[in-house]
Order: structure tokens, then sequence, then C-alpha cells
């Protein structure tokens, strides 16, 4: 590892306040500090409207990071140091003479620039504009943003030109966390340094792949944002699109962001149009009705609160995308992605074809083929499905199904898997791009993702109940197994 000074940087935070900030980048900031990533000269300037001074937000943000991080990861002097590196300024964004007080905390900083935008999408433009006012920005400043990057293409090329009026592309670090998750980029790892996969990688060998991000949770209180969102724009246009590419992306020529980002825009490019005449078979949407969530009762959708009833907004999407290149010609991919699901699962699953000639008990022929399991939450590892003999001499040449598992926590036991913004964070801090998302991989998901909304918009069907704590509406099940295949779980 470089020595750590080369990555002293000056943070200044937007939003330092909010949410995400609090539950996510000051835990990871702590974690950084941890495990001794964080330059002893960085310093973190938070911005947010509320009056207070350096000290009370000290004291808020020690709060939240021992609230947020494990007990057993908690270190008091540790916990210090950071809040040592941390100043608040009380500050309104839309004011362009509040700029000013950038440039003096500047002056006495040093490092690389990095502004993080943990603030609504909407105001981004402004932000970035005043910075660049007041001079508070230059060709070297990194500028870190979060989803959703606009509702549809159109908006979010708004907010794409605004950001490119201010900065070059090379200077923006556009978030989806799932690409700083541990498994997701061991998929990287997997895929491109094990010869034994690179060569089975595609639709000779593979008959169809399985992506399923389910969680347990339902919307508490988020509604408000997600009522104008829904399943597709909040999950599947950014996580799910991004987990596709990687799996079915061409081997980059080397690591760099470009060369990666180049072959995952290549999928984007290809994905088969869901046009109306597949949506029947293609395509399921899905609201949970009231159920039980972890062995308690829990309201639907429609009874959550906040909610206007009569709301159409999708809860689940399954679908089924086709990728129009020679690799993965007849491959289909199955993809399912819902709230209040019975459990927070998320997981990639490989099935192979069988082998070609089979020459075993003609009984056990429905025994699965080879299928590799890559589980991204909760417990991050993978597991490969594979057929050996059973043992006993009274077994002849029985077959027996068995995984070759390898669960990260247990062979890496000594190291905690770090949370994905600890990652991003520090790839943000090193100015590595390659696990963020470049403008052309955005709008081309939106262009996929809008055809999609635009017949669902003109269509009066409602999404399709589910119970919470289901696997989605039955029709989910419908789709994969009119193909002759089931969902792993049901299977
Ligand atoms: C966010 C979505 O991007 O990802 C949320 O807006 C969702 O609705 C979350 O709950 C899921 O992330 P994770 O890492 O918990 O799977």
């Amino acid at each position: 590892m470089a020595e750590k000074t080369e990555y002293r940087c000056d943070l200044i935070m937007f939003g330092a306040l909010g949410d995400l900030a609090q539950r996510k980048l000051f835990p990871a900031l702590y974690q950084l500090e941890r495990a001794k990533l964080l330059a002893a000269e960085t310093r973190i300037l938070a911005l947010a409207r509320d009056r207070l001074d350096t000290a009370a937000v000290r004291a808020k943000l020690e709060q939240s990071i021992r609230h947020h991080v494990p007990r057993e990861d908690m270190e008091e002097d540790i916990l210090e140091q950071l809040l040592g590196h941390v100043d608040y300024m009380c500050f309104d964004f839309s004011d362009t003479d509040s700029y000013e007080h950038l440039n003096r905390w500047r002056e006495k900083g040093g490092g690389a620039l990095i502004v993080y935008m943990a603030t609504p999408p909407s105001i981004y433009g402004m932000i970035a504009r005043n910075l660049r006012h007041r001079g508070c920005c230059d060709g070297s400043t990194r500028v870190v943003v979060e989803k959703p990057i606009g509702h549809d293409l159109a908006s979010s090329k708004v907010i794409n030109d605004q950001l490119a009026d201010v900065f070059n592309e090379s200077q923006l670090f556009r978030i989806d966390h799932y690409l700083g998750k541990e498994t997701v980029q061991n998929l990287i790892a997997l895929r491109f340094a094990n010869n034994l996969f690179a060569t089975q990688w595609n639709q000779n060998h593979i008959s169809h792949v399985e992506i399923t991000v389910a969680e347990s949770v339902g919307i508490e209180g988020r509604w408000g944002y997600f009522d104008k969102a829904g399943q597709m724009r909040d999950m599947i246009q950014n996580h799910l699109l991004q987990l596709l590419c990687l799996i079915a992306m061409d081997p980059p020529s080397d690591l760099s962001a470009d060369s990666i980002r180049d072959e995952k825009v290549k999928v984007l490019k290809v994905l088969r149009p869901i046009t109306p005449d597949l949506m029947e078979t293609h395509l399921v949407r899905g609201q949970y009705t009231a159920g039980t969530s972890e062995g308690r009762p829990v309201p639907g959708y429609q009874e959550e609160e906040g909610v206007s009833p009569g709301s159409t907004t999708e809860t689940f999407v399954a679908l089924k995308a086709e990728i129009q290149n020679w690799r993965w010609s007849g491959v289909p991919f199955y993809i399912r992605t819902g709230k209040r699901l019975p459990e927070k699962l998320s997981q990639i699953i490989i099935h192979f074809k069988p082998a070609p000639h089979y020459i075993f008990d003609p009984d056990q022929k429905h025994l699965a083929n080879n299928k590799l399991i890559i589980r991204l939450q909760p417990d991050e590892g993978m597991e490969l499905q594979i057929l050996t003999k059973d043992q006993g001499l009274d077994k002849g040449m029985r077959l027996r199904q068995g995984p070759l598992e390898l669960a990260f926590s247990e062979a890496f036991s000594t190291s905690r898997i770090p949370d994905a913004y600890e990652r991003l964070l520090w790839e943000v801090m090193k100015g590595n791009q390659y696990l963020f998302v470049r403008r052309d991989e955005v709008e081309h998901a939106w262009r996929w993702v809008d055809q999609i909304m635009t017949h669902w918009e003109d269509q009066t069907e409602r999404p399709k109940r589910y119970a919470a704590g289901t696997w989605g509406p039955v029709a989910s099940i419908a789709m994969i197994t009119r193909d002759g295949r089931s969902w792993y779980e049901n299977a």
C-alpha cells in the first residue's frame, strides 16, 4: 500500500448532518481512521444549515458514529482522532457569498480537495455553479454525487449537464454503493483471474442467470421519495443493472476505470428493449399488501404512513433481460427485486448447462446442473454446486449434489468485511474512478428503463398484489416457470 500521506485530502461535505452522512459517511470515515488510512493532515469540513458550532456538531457526530459502528470496533482514541479532523460551518448552500468562507478554510489545508454532495440531486447544479463562481474549485477537485441522477433520461441529462458545466468527467465520482460491496468487486476477480470461469462464461456453457436483491424492509418513512420513484428507478436502473453489467461484460483490457466502464456500457447498449409485446412475458410489477415481516404483522404499501391510497407505484419488479450479443445469445437474465420480501438477501446465481452426454443413473437426471452462487448479503461468499459420487460401498455410482463453499467471513476471519462506503470513500481519496459510474452508463441505463416506464405509465393495469413476507406476486414465479425454470429458493 502506498504511503498514507499521498492521500492527504480536504473533504468538504455538503449535507453533513443528513441521514446519509450520519448513517454511512461518518461511520465509514471512522473505519478508515481505524484502518490508518486517513492521513494525519486530513481535514473534514461539515456543512449544513443548522445553527451549531463545531463542538456541538462533533458531539452529534460522536453519537451517530457510536450508534452505527459495531461496539467491538469502537476505540475511543480513534473516535477522538477522527472528530479532531472535523470543522463545522453553518452554511446556506444557495448564498454565493458564503462560498468565500470555503476558500478561507482551504487556505490552511493542502491536500486534494474532495467535495461530497450528500444533498438532494436537485441542488448539485447550484452548488457546482457557486463553487465555480467563488473560485472554490479547480481542475483537480474531485466531486462525489449520489443517486438518483434524475428520474428519467431527460432529467438525468439536466443534472449531468449542470455538473459538466463546471467539472470534467474525470473529476466526477457518481456513487452506486453496490459497486463498493466486497463481493461485487470479487466478481471482477472471480471472472478475470480464474481462467476456469473465463472459458465457461458464455452461452455455450451457461443456461441462464438469476439476480435477486430482496429486502425485508418496507418504505418506512421514505414515502415522499419512493412513491415517485418506485422499485424500477430505485433499484433496477442502478444497482441491478450494474450487477448485470459486471456479470455480462467482456474482459476489460486492464483494470483502469475507463476500460471497465467501456465494457459495461457495451452491455447496456445491447440490452433488448422490453417492448409492449414482451411486457406480458418479460415483466412483472408488484405492490405489497399487509402481511408479516420477521414474525410481526406489517401494513401494506397503501397503508404506510403518508402514502396516498390508490398509488400504483411498484414495490417489486421481476423481469427477464436479454443481452443481444454473441456471448449471451439465448441466455436470459432473470432479475427480481422487492421490498417486504421474506428476508434481506442479494445473490447472483449462474446456472450452467448440463453435461453434453449423461451416463449416470437415469433416475438422477433431474439433479440440478452446476450452479455458481454468489452471495452479496447477508453473508458474503461464493458457492459452487457440483455433483460428486455418494460415499459408501452400497452407493455404487449414485450422485450427490454438494457445495464447494467459500464464506468470506470464515475464510478470511482476521479481517472484517468493509462497508461499501468505506471502500468508495477510500477510492475517491486515491482518485480512482473504477468503482464509480460514468455519465454514459447512467444515461444508457435510463434509456432502457425509460421505455419500460413509458409503457407502464400508459397501462391502466395496477401492479400485482403480494402479501408482505412473500416472494412477490405469483406472476413472477409464472414468468420463470414458463421457461421451465424456477427461482433458486423456490426450487
Ligand atoms: C438504496 C435504495 O439505493 O439501496 C434503497 O434507495 C434500498 O431503497 C438500498 O433499500 C439497499 O441497499 P443495501 O446495501 O441495503 O442492499
